[in-house]
């Protein structure tokens, strides 16, 4: 039997943070897309770049979807990611095609770990948020193998840019599943 501690989130508070942080990264996917788009959207990677944004997009309008049918407030932060977003994306563009799918390599594994770990906690319920949440990861996945297709572990400092990349993510992710 599982016990339920009186810090423990009651279902339904879990699927609202669940909307609430899927919501803000498929939010801020967008933007990085946005910003690589426009340092790059007229170079060799433009198409492949438009591809996966158009997919983010479709994220983004589920989660919208998820937020204005349960009535789940979205982070506050939504400003925030707006501008990190687009300033990731342009800044990786600017470094280079590589770059830029170093970052997508770096922000991809992030959400493969944490929609992961999401879909470990919802076990068995919510089976249609699981789906969702299944079927974007393995689009993410998607992404990060086109990404390495396309030189992203050739990027001038990729461990380091890595590294910091995936710290700053896993920090936006906690943020926004709290504010
Ligand atoms: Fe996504
Ligand atoms: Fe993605």
């Amino acid at each position: 039997m599982t016990q339920h501690l009186p810090g423990d989130l009651s279902a339904r508070e879990a699927a609202e943070r669940l909307i609430r942080v899927d919501h803000a990264g498929e939010y801020g996917a967008t933007r990085i897309y946005a910003g690589q788009l426009a340092v790059l959207g007229r170079g060799a990677s433009g198409e492949v770049l438009r591809h996966m944004q158009a997919q983010e997009q479709h994220h983004l309008r589920t989660f919208n979807d998820l937020i204005a049918d349960r009535r789940v407030r979205p982070t506050a932060l939504l400003p925030l990611w707006h501008l990190a977003g687009f300033a990731l994306g342009a800044v990786t563009a600017a470094m280079g095609e590589k770059a830029a799918m170093a970052c997508t390599v770096a922000v991809e594994e992030t959400i493969d770990a944490h929609y992961s770990a999401q879909l470990k906690a919802l076990g068995t319920t919510e089976p249609a948020l699981r789906q969702t949440v299944e079927s974007f990861r393995a689009e993410e996945l998607e992404h990060r193998a086109t990404a390495l297709e396309h030189g992203a572990e050739q990027a001038p400092g990729y461990r380091l840019l890595s590294r910091v990349i995936k710290a700053g993510c896993r920090a936006a992710i906690a943020i926004s599943e709290r504010i």
